[in-house]
Protein backbone atom coordinates (compact mmCIF):
# COMPACT_ATOMS: atom_id res chain seq x y z
CA UNK A 1 0.00 0.00 0.00
CA UNK A 2 0.83 3.90 -0.81
CA UNK A 3 1.79 5.62 2.42
CA UNK A 4 -0.66 8.45 2.93
CA UNK A 5 -0.55 11.18 5.82
CA UNK A 6 -3.81 11.25 8.09
CA UNK A 7 -4.20 13.86 11.31
CA UNK A 8 -6.23 13.39 14.00
CA UNK A 9 -9.46 14.36 12.53
CA UNK A 10 -9.01 12.22 9.74
CA UNK A 11 -8.02 14.61 7.14
CA UNK A 12 -5.84 13.24 4.23
CA UNK A 13 -3.20 15.61 3.73
CA UNK A 14 -2.06 15.28 0.25
CA UNK A 15 -1.12 19.39 -0.67
CA UNK A 16 1.77 21.44 -0.03
CA UNK A 17 2.57 24.45 0.07
CA UNK A 18 6.57 25.28 -0.12
CA UNK A 19 7.57 28.91 0.73
CA UNK A 20 10.83 29.10 -1.48
CA UNK A 21 11.46 32.68 -0.28
CA UNK A 22 10.34 35.41 2.27
CA UNK A 23 11.21 37.86 -0.26
CA UNK A 24 9.27 39.77 -2.52
CA UNK A 25 9.50 42.74 -4.93
CA UNK A 26 5.84 44.04 -3.83
CA UNK A 27 5.18 45.28 -0.35
CA UNK A 28 1.46 45.04 -0.31
CA UNK A 29 -0.40 47.39 2.31
CA UNK A 30 -2.56 43.59 3.71
CA UNK A 31 0.33 41.15 3.54
CA UNK A 32 3.67 43.44 5.09
CA UNK A 33 4.75 46.12 6.91
CA UNK A 34 6.65 48.54 4.86
CA UNK A 35 10.04 48.23 6.56
CA UNK A 36 9.81 44.23 6.34
CA UNK A 37 12.95 42.27 7.54
CA UNK A 38 13.61 39.19 5.52
CA UNK A 39 15.32 35.78 6.93
CA UNK A 40 19.31 35.99 7.25
CA UNK A 41 20.66 33.45 4.73
CA UNK A 42 22.03 30.86 7.17
CA UNK A 43 18.69 30.43 8.51
CA UNK A 44 17.05 29.78 5.06
CA UNK A 45 17.14 26.46 3.40
CA UNK A 46 19.18 25.25 -0.08
CA UNK A 47 17.56 24.75 -2.79
CA UNK A 48 18.38 21.20 -2.30
CA UNK A 49 17.09 20.72 1.35
CA UNK A 50 13.35 22.42 -0.73
CA UNK A 51 13.85 19.74 -2.92
CA UNK A 52 14.52 16.81 -0.47
CA UNK A 53 11.52 18.33 1.58
CA UNK A 54 9.54 17.93 -1.80
CA UNK A 55 10.24 14.47 -2.61
CA UNK A 56 9.87 13.27 1.05
CA UNK A 57 6.21 14.63 0.84
CA UNK A 58 5.35 13.00 -2.85
CA UNK A 59 6.78 9.71 -1.10
CA UNK A 60 4.31 9.86 1.60
CA UNK A 61 1.54 10.72 -0.73
CA UNK A 62 1.44 14.20 -1.36
CA UNK A 63 -0.51 14.91 -4.47
CA UNK A 64 -0.05 18.59 -5.38
CA UNK A 65 3.07 20.82 -4.57
CA UNK A 66 2.06 25.17 -4.79
CA UNK A 67 5.28 26.98 -5.06
CA UNK A 68 4.83 30.23 -2.78
CA UNK A 69 6.32 33.15 -1.26
CA UNK A 70 7.26 36.03 -1.05
CA UNK A 71 7.41 35.82 -4.16
CA UNK A 72 8.86 32.28 -5.93
CA UNK A 73 10.42 33.85 -8.66
CA UNK A 74 12.84 36.44 -7.17
CA UNK A 75 14.37 33.70 -5.39
CA UNK A 76 18.04 32.99 -7.10
CA UNK A 77 18.06 29.55 -9.63
CA UNK A 78 14.56 28.82 -8.66
CA UNK A 79 14.24 26.84 -12.07
CA UNK A 80 16.73 24.32 -10.41
CA UNK A 81 14.13 23.71 -8.03
CA UNK A 82 11.06 23.59 -10.49
CA UNK A 83 12.83 21.20 -12.95
CA UNK A 84 13.65 18.83 -10.17
CA UNK A 85 10.29 19.06 -8.34
CA UNK A 86 8.80 19.22 -12.19
CA UNK A 87 10.54 15.57 -12.22
CA UNK A 88 9.55 13.72 -9.04
CA UNK A 89 7.34 10.65 -9.99
CA UNK A 90 3.67 10.01 -8.30
CA UNK A 91 3.40 14.18 -8.06
CA UNK A 92 0.14 14.86 -10.17
CA UNK A 93 0.77 18.92 -10.17
CA UNK A 94 2.94 21.46 -9.96
CA UNK A 95 1.31 24.68 -9.50
CA UNK A 96 3.13 28.43 -8.16
CA UNK A 97 1.42 31.61 -7.02
CA UNK A 98 3.06 34.39 -7.90
CA UNK A 99 2.52 38.66 -8.25
CA UNK A 100 3.37 38.23 -11.66
CA UNK A 101 6.41 40.76 -12.07
CA UNK A 102 8.58 38.15 -13.13
CA UNK A 103 6.30 36.03 -15.56
CA UNK A 104 7.00 38.19 -18.52
CA UNK A 105 10.89 36.94 -18.60
CA UNK A 106 10.45 33.34 -16.55
CA UNK A 107 7.08 31.62 -18.02
CA UNK A 108 8.70 29.38 -20.59
CA UNK A 109 10.82 27.82 -18.27
CA UNK A 110 8.50 28.07 -15.34
CA UNK A 111 5.60 25.63 -18.17
CA UNK A 112 9.10 23.52 -19.39
CA UNK A 113 9.72 22.67 -16.11
CA UNK A 114 6.45 21.27 -15.40
CA UNK A 115 4.21 24.24 -13.54
CA UNK A 116 1.26 23.77 -15.69
CA UNK A 117 -1.28 26.03 -13.42
CA UNK A 118 -0.35 29.24 -12.13
CA UNK A 119 -2.35 31.85 -10.18
CA UNK A 120 -1.55 35.44 -10.60
CA UNK A 121 -2.52 38.26 -7.87
CA UNK A 122 -3.88 41.35 -9.53
CA UNK A 123 -5.55 43.77 -6.78
CA UNK A 124 -6.19 46.84 -8.88
CA UNK A 125 -6.06 47.81 -12.82
CA UNK A 126 -5.64 51.04 -11.82
CA UNK A 127 -2.08 51.99 -12.43
CA UNK A 128 -1.76 54.76 -9.45
CA UNK A 129 -3.85 52.85 -7.40
CA UNK A 130 -1.91 49.44 -8.00
CA UNK A 131 1.47 50.81 -7.26
CA UNK A 132 -0.63 52.40 -3.74
CA UNK A 133 -1.87 49.17 -2.57
CA UNK A 134 1.67 46.95 -3.43
CA UNK A 135 3.96 49.87 -2.39
CA UNK A 136 6.09 48.96 -5.04
CA UNK A 137 4.76 47.41 -8.08
CA UNK A 138 4.47 48.17 -11.55
CA UNK A 139 0.99 47.14 -12.84
CA UNK A 140 2.29 47.75 -16.73
CA UNK A 141 4.94 45.19 -15.75
CA UNK A 142 2.02 42.70 -14.45
CA UNK A 143 -0.23 42.76 -16.91
CA UNK A 144 2.75 42.01 -19.19
CA UNK A 145 3.27 38.92 -17.21
CA UNK A 146 -0.47 38.00 -17.19
CA UNK A 147 -0.35 38.25 -21.39
CA UNK A 148 2.80 35.92 -21.47
CA UNK A 149 1.61 33.36 -19.35
CA UNK A 150 -1.92 33.02 -21.11
CA UNK A 151 0.46 33.42 -24.57
CA UNK A 152 2.50 30.20 -23.04
CA UNK A 153 -0.55 28.27 -22.67
CA UNK A 154 -0.69 27.33 -19.13
CA UNK A 155 -4.12 25.50 -18.64
CA UNK A 156 -5.76 27.08 -16.33
CA UNK A 157 -4.79 30.63 -14.96
CA UNK A 158 -6.02 32.18 -11.75
CA UNK A 159 -6.10 35.74 -10.74
CA UNK A 160 -6.56 36.46 -7.43
CA UNK A 161 -7.63 40.19 -5.53
CA UNK A 162 -7.85 40.91 -2.49
CA UNK A 163 -10.89 43.14 -1.79
CA UNK A 164 -10.39 45.98 0.56
CA UNK A 165 -13.10 48.65 1.54
CA UNK A 166 -11.96 51.88 0.88
CA UNK A 167 -9.55 51.02 -1.72
CA UNK A 168 -10.66 48.89 -4.38
CA UNK A 169 -14.38 47.54 -3.87
CA UNK A 170 -15.07 49.90 -6.48
CA UNK A 171 -12.89 47.61 -8.93
CA UNK A 172 -15.00 43.83 -8.44
CA UNK A 173 -16.52 44.44 -12.22
CA UNK A 174 -13.42 45.70 -13.69
CA UNK A 175 -11.48 42.68 -12.13
CA UNK A 176 -14.34 40.83 -13.24
CA UNK A 177 -14.81 41.52 -17.32
CA UNK A 178 -10.83 41.64 -17.39
CA UNK A 179 -10.81 37.79 -16.19
CA UNK A 180 -13.99 37.36 -18.83
CA UNK A 181 -11.33 39.19 -21.81
CA UNK A 182 -8.39 37.16 -20.89
CA UNK A 183 -10.79 34.33 -20.49
CA UNK A 184 -9.07 33.21 -16.80
CA UNK A 185 -10.47 32.51 -13.69
CA UNK A 186 -10.50 34.60 -10.91
CA UNK A 187 -11.05 34.30 -6.73
CA UNK A 188 -11.61 36.90 -4.47
CA UNK A 189 -9.87 36.12 -1.28
CA UNK A 190 -11.03 37.80 2.19
CA UNK A 191 -8.07 38.89 3.82
CA UNK A 192 -6.95 37.22 6.87
CA UNK A 193 -5.30 38.95 10.09
CA UNK A 194 -1.23 37.33 9.99
CA UNK A 195 0.92 40.32 11.37
CA UNK A 196 0.49 43.58 12.85
CA UNK A 197 0.96 46.19 10.10
CA UNK A 198 0.72 49.82 12.09
CA UNK A 199 -1.06 52.23 9.47
CA UNK A 200 -3.51 49.24 8.03
CA UNK A 201 -6.95 48.75 10.02
CA UNK A 202 -7.77 45.33 8.79
CA UNK A 203 -11.00 45.50 10.62
CA UNK A 204 -12.32 48.81 8.78
CA UNK A 205 -11.15 47.27 5.32
CA UNK A 206 -12.83 43.70 5.49
CA UNK A 207 -15.05 43.37 2.51
CA UNK A 208 -17.20 39.92 2.76
CA UNK A 209 -17.35 36.83 0.02
CA UNK A 210 -21.17 37.32 0.56
CA UNK A 211 -20.62 41.42 -0.32
CA UNK A 212 -18.94 40.80 -3.86
CA UNK A 213 -20.80 38.41 -4.72
CA UNK A 214 -23.60 39.98 -4.32
CA UNK A 215 -21.98 42.67 -6.34
CA UNK A 216 -20.78 40.53 -9.03
CA UNK A 217 -24.30 38.59 -9.03
CA UNK A 218 -26.39 42.01 -10.07
CA UNK A 219 -23.61 42.09 -13.16
CA UNK A 220 -23.89 38.99 -13.76
CA UNK A 221 -26.25 35.67 -12.93
CA UNK A 222 -23.96 33.14 -11.01
CA UNK A 223 -24.48 29.66 -10.52
CA UNK A 224 -22.53 27.56 -7.80
CA UNK A 225 -20.18 24.75 -9.08
CA UNK A 226 -18.80 21.76 -7.63
CA UNK A 227 -15.71 21.71 -9.66
CA UNK A 228 -12.54 21.98 -7.09
CA UNK A 229 -8.89 22.70 -7.61
CA UNK A 230 -8.56 20.94 -4.39
CA UNK A 231 -8.32 24.53 -2.69
CA UNK A 232 -10.14 26.71 -0.79
CA UNK A 233 -12.33 28.45 -3.14
CA UNK A 234 -15.70 27.42 -4.16
CA UNK A 235 -16.28 28.48 -7.53
CA UNK A 236 -19.16 29.89 -9.61
CA UNK A 237 -19.86 30.15 -13.45
CA UNK A 238 -21.50 32.26 -15.55
CA UNK A 239 -23.57 31.45 -18.17
CA UNK A 240 -21.88 33.18 -21.14
CA UNK A 241 -17.94 32.85 -20.24
CA UNK A 242 -15.71 30.25 -19.35
CA UNK A 243 -14.13 32.53 -17.05
CA UNK A 244 -15.31 31.00 -13.17
CA UNK A 245 -15.39 33.20 -10.32
CA UNK A 246 -14.19 31.90 -6.58
CA UNK A 247 -14.37 33.17 -3.52
CA UNK A 248 -12.00 32.06 -0.55
CA UNK A 249 -14.31 33.12 2.64
CA UNK A 250 -11.69 31.66 5.47
CA UNK A 251 -14.00 34.09 7.36
CA UNK A 252 -17.45 33.70 6.48
CA UNK A 253 -17.37 30.09 5.54
CA UNK A 254 -14.50 27.95 7.54
CA UNK A 255 -13.77 25.46 5.64
CA UNK A 256 -11.39 24.00 7.92
CA UNK A 257 -13.31 20.54 7.69
CA UNK A 258 -12.27 19.92 4.48
CA UNK A 259 -8.33 20.85 5.27
CA UNK A 260 -5.89 18.77 2.86
CA UNK A 261 -2.82 20.45 3.01
CA UNK A 262 0.42 21.86 5.05
CA UNK A 263 2.89 24.41 4.45
CA UNK A 264 6.50 24.46 5.08
CA UNK A 265 8.00 28.32 5.47
CA UNK A 266 11.96 29.06 3.73
CA UNK A 267 13.41 28.38 6.93
CA UNK A 268 12.04 24.71 7.38
CA UNK A 269 9.03 25.13 9.43
CA UNK A 270 6.24 22.76 8.54
CA UNK A 271 3.29 24.61 9.45
CA UNK A 272 0.19 22.45 9.91
CA UNK A 273 -2.65 25.57 9.75
CA UNK A 274 -2.54 28.75 8.30
CA UNK A 275 -3.92 30.73 11.09
CA UNK A 276 -1.92 28.48 13.99
CA UNK A 277 1.61 28.38 15.37
CA UNK A 278 1.63 24.30 15.30
CA UNK A 279 4.65 23.42 13.83
CA UNK A 280 7.60 21.75 13.40
CA UNK A 281 11.12 22.16 13.04
CA UNK A 282 12.12 20.71 9.10
CA UNK A 283 15.33 22.65 9.37
CA UNK A 284 16.36 20.68 12.19
CA UNK A 285 15.82 17.20 11.05
CA UNK A 286 17.67 18.10 7.71
CA UNK A 287 20.77 19.66 9.26
CA UNK A 288 21.20 16.79 11.46
CA UNK A 289 21.15 14.32 8.67
CA UNK A 290 22.66 16.19 5.44
CA UNK A 291 20.69 14.69 2.07
CA UNK A 292 18.79 11.55 4.00
CA UNK A 293 14.91 11.29 3.60
CA UNK A 294 14.19 9.35 5.97
CA UNK A 295 14.25 11.14 8.74
CA UNK A 296 12.87 14.06 7.24
CA UNK A 297 10.01 11.32 6.40
CA UNK A 298 9.94 10.26 9.93
CA UNK A 299 9.50 14.03 11.25
CA UNK A 300 6.81 14.67 8.52
CA UNK A 301 4.52 11.72 9.82
CA UNK A 302 4.83 12.46 13.71
CA UNK A 303 4.02 16.03 12.75
CA UNK A 304 0.72 15.50 11.62
CA UNK A 305 -0.91 15.19 14.71
CA UNK A 306 0.03 18.30 15.55
CA UNK A 307 -2.38 19.79 12.99
CA UNK A 308 -4.92 22.02 14.81
CA UNK A 309 -8.48 21.11 13.93
CA UNK A 310 -9.50 25.07 12.49
CA UNK A 311 -8.10 28.62 13.07
CA UNK A 312 -9.43 31.30 14.70
CA UNK A 313 -9.72 34.78 13.11
CA UNK A 314 -10.35 37.81 14.97
CA UNK A 315 -10.14 40.78 12.84
CA UNK A 316 -10.91 43.17 15.95
CA UNK A 317 -8.40 42.04 17.97
CA UNK A 318 -4.28 42.35 17.70
CA UNK A 319 -3.87 39.36 15.89
CA UNK A 320 -2.29 36.10 17.34
CA UNK A 321 -0.09 35.02 14.84
CA UNK A 322 2.44 37.61 14.05
CA UNK A 323 4.15 36.08 11.54
CA UNK A 324 3.25 37.74 8.17
CA UNK A 325 2.00 36.27 5.03
CA UNK A 326 5.00 36.97 3.33
CA UNK A 327 6.66 34.08 6.01
CA UNK A 328 3.79 31.24 5.40
CA UNK A 329 3.62 31.31 1.55
CA UNK A 330 -0.64 32.26 1.47
P1 LIG B 1 -5.52 26.00 -5.40
O1 LIG B 1 -5.19 25.28 -4.14
O2 LIG B 1 -4.71 25.50 -6.52
O3 LIG B 1 -6.97 26.04 -5.70
O4 LIG B 1 -5.09 27.49 -5.18
P2 LIG B 1 -5.38 28.44 -3.98
O5 LIG B 1 -6.43 29.41 -4.38
O6 LIG B 1 -5.58 27.70 -2.71
O7 LIG B 1 -3.96 29.09 -3.88
P3 LIG B 1 -3.46 30.57 -3.88
O8 LIG B 1 -1.98 30.47 -3.67
O9 LIG B 1 -3.93 31.29 -5.07
O10 LIG B 1 -4.08 31.15 -2.57
C1 LIG B 1 -5.14 32.02 -2.56
C2 LIG B 1 -5.47 32.40 -1.14
O11 LIG B 1 -6.05 31.30 -0.47
C3 LIG B 1 -4.26 32.84 -0.33
O12 LIG B 1 -4.57 34.07 0.28
C4 LIG B 1 -4.15 31.78 0.68
O13 LIG B 1 -3.65 32.28 1.87
C5 LIG B 1 -5.56 31.29 0.82
N1 LIG B 1 -5.55 29.95 1.36
C6 LIG B 1 -5.08 28.83 0.77
N2 LIG B 1 -5.19 27.77 1.59
C7 LIG B 1 -5.74 28.25 2.75
C8 LIG B 1 -6.10 27.65 4.01
O14 LIG B 1 -5.89 26.47 4.26
N3 LIG B 1 -6.64 28.47 4.96
C9 LIG B 1 -6.86 29.79 4.73
N4 LIG B 1 -7.40 30.51 5.70
N5 LIG B 1 -6.54 30.37 3.57
C10 LIG B 1 -5.98 29.63 2.60
N1 LIG C 1 -5.01 38.09 3.69
C1 LIG C 1 -5.50 37.52 2.56
N2 LIG C 1 -4.78 37.32 1.45
C2 LIG C 1 -3.51 37.70 1.49
N3 LIG C 1 -2.55 37.61 0.55
C3 LIG C 1 -1.41 38.11 1.08
N4 LIG C 1 -1.62 38.54 2.34
C4 LIG C 1 -2.92 38.29 2.62
C5 LIG C 1 -3.73 38.49 3.77
N5 LIG C 1 -3.26 39.03 4.90
C6 LIG C 1 -2.79 37.04 -0.75
C7 LIG C 1 -2.07 37.65 -1.91
C8 LIG C 1 -1.95 36.52 -2.89
C9 LIG C 1 -2.20 35.28 -2.09
C10 LIG C 1 -1.17 34.23 -2.16
O1 LIG C 1 -2.33 35.71 -0.75
O2 LIG C 1 -2.78 38.71 -2.48
O3 LIG C 1 -2.89 36.59 -3.90
FE1 LIG D 1 4.57 40.12 -2.17
FE2 LIG D 1 2.42 38.59 -2.50
FE3 LIG D 1 2.90 39.73 -0.13
FE4 LIG D 1 2.17 41.24 -2.18
S1 LIG D 1 0.93 39.64 -1.21
S2 LIG D 1 3.86 41.67 -0.75
S3 LIG D 1 3.12 40.24 -3.88
S4 LIG D 1 4.16 38.20 -1.09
Amino acid sequence: VKPTLIDRFNRQVDYVRLSVTDRCDFRCVYCMAEDMTFAPRAEILTLEELGLIAQAFVELGVKKIRLTGGEPLVRQNVMSLVDHIGQLDDLNELTLTTNGSQLSKQSKALYNGGVKRINISIDSLKPERFKTITRTGDLETVLQGIDAAIATGFKRIKLNAVILKGRNEDEIIDLVNFARDKNVDISFIEEMPLGLIDEHNRALSFCSSDEIRETVSAHYPLTSSDETTGGPSHYYTMADSDSRIGFISPHSHNFCHLCNRVRVTVEGRLLLCLGNEHSADLRAVLRANPGAIEPLKDAIIAAMDLKPEKHHFNLDEEPDIVRFMNMTGG
